[in-house]
């Protein structure tokens, strides 16, 4: 047997927990969500999430145990989800995880949840390895990296305002088609036409930043225009347009971020990266700029704790340990996690 790590997640409305072999191999992935329950109200309720998490985070764990055929004995590290995230939610993991820790004489390694979400190609590809570009988009954050090594990353852009994935769930709950919006708006885009309605495509003059506030005022605009008038928007349509624009923006500035680094091996990360518009246009690019791409797993895209262990598992071998007083981190940065 090689190196096991266990893996928690449990920063938004997924409690998961994975066993993975050597960074690489997942031997049991589990994930408990919790989004039925919060599509009720139209997103994320932190309290009701963190109660869910309580619940789940027992069952969760003994049945990956189970399933991944070990014990505790086995474990090499515990890999949890420090930040960033919803507080109440990120310590019900961190608990667990420090309680394994404590009685089983452990060590813990906190794990930044948006590394793990690049640790989702680690587990696609076994032959994946840094450098790279990786494009990261997710409900809270877009971004570009330069991951040098699998402990030296250098953020290229970032966006100044709204995320991808916020814009997307905005405009699909607009539009009725409800919480988690980023899925259903893919689905529908399916039937519709992408260039039935046009967006602005906002560029920020001298940098490869995003911004998607603007993009999302004027669909808002444009709906209401509709509405005043006692008419309806063709849903399917406006959400293929919408998916094209806020799609083509982030290939755009990936494409960019090509041609300044010279970097010709790309990927994606974080639960945009699901999108069926994203995957198609990163493919393009990569057949168009002749760079390696890695497509993560669609299993590995949204929360998960199998790409907790695999970055743990990295950060575990480089020496990292973290004490049980670690505390959970909402806010928790790239460079914090980083240096840069
Ligand atoms: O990574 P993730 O599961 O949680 C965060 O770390 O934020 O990402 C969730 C985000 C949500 O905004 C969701 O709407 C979006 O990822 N998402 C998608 C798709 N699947 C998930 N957005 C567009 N198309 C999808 N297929
Ligand atoms: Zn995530």
């Amino acid at each position: 047997m090689g190196i096991l790590t266990l893996g928690i997640e449990s920063s938004c409305d997924e409690t998961a927990c994975a066993v993975i072999e050597d960074g690489r191999i997942v031997r049991a992935s589990m994930i408990a969500s919790s989004a039925d329950l919060q599509s009720q109200y139209g997103g994320v309720v932190p309290e009701l999430a963190s109660r869910m998490h309580v619940e789940a985070i027992v069952p969760c764990l003994q049945e990956t145990m189970r399933q991944a055929d070990v014990s505790y004995d086995d474990i090499d590290a515990v890999c949890v989800t420090k930040g960033p995230g919803l507080v109440g939610a990120l310590l019900v993991g961190v608990s667990a995880a420090k309680a394994i820790c404590e009685v089983k004489k452990k060590p813990l390694v906190g794990v930044n949840h948006m590394a793990g979400h690049i640790a989702a190609n680690y587990l696609t590809d076994p032959t994946w390895e840094p450098p790279f570009l990786c494009l990261v988009v997710s409900g809270g954050h877009s971004e570009i990296l330069l991951v040098k090594d699998y402990d030296d990353l250098s953020l290229i852009c970032a966006t100044r305002d709204d995320a991808a994935g916020e814009a997307f769930d905005k405009i699909a709950r607009v539009i009725g088609l409800g919480y988690p919006g980023g899925p259903k708006l893919d689905r529908e885009s399916k039937n519709g036409d992408p260039h039935a309605f046009s967006f602005p495509s906002p560029r920020i003059v001298d940098s490869l930043d995003f911004s998607f506030s603007g993009i999302k005022t004027a669909a808002l605009n444009t709906i209401n225009q509709v509405r005043s008038k006692g008419g309806e928007i063709n849903v399917s349509d406006f959400a293929a347009s919408y998916q094209e624009a806020i799609c083509s923006i982030l290939i755009d500035r990936l494409n960019q971020a090509i041609k300044l680094t010279g970097m010709k091996k790309i990927c994606l990360a974080g639960g945009v990266s699901a999108n069926s518009c994203l995957r198609k246009k990163i493919e393009e690019l990569a057949h168009k700029t002749h760079a390696t791409l890695c497509l993560p797993k669609m299993s590995y895209c949204t929360d998960n704790a199998a790409m907790i262990a695999s970055a743990g598992y990295y950060e575990f071998m480089r020496g990292v340990r973290d004490e049980l007083d670690m505390n959970a981190y909402p806010s928790l940065d790239w460079s914090e996690s980083y240096g840069n």
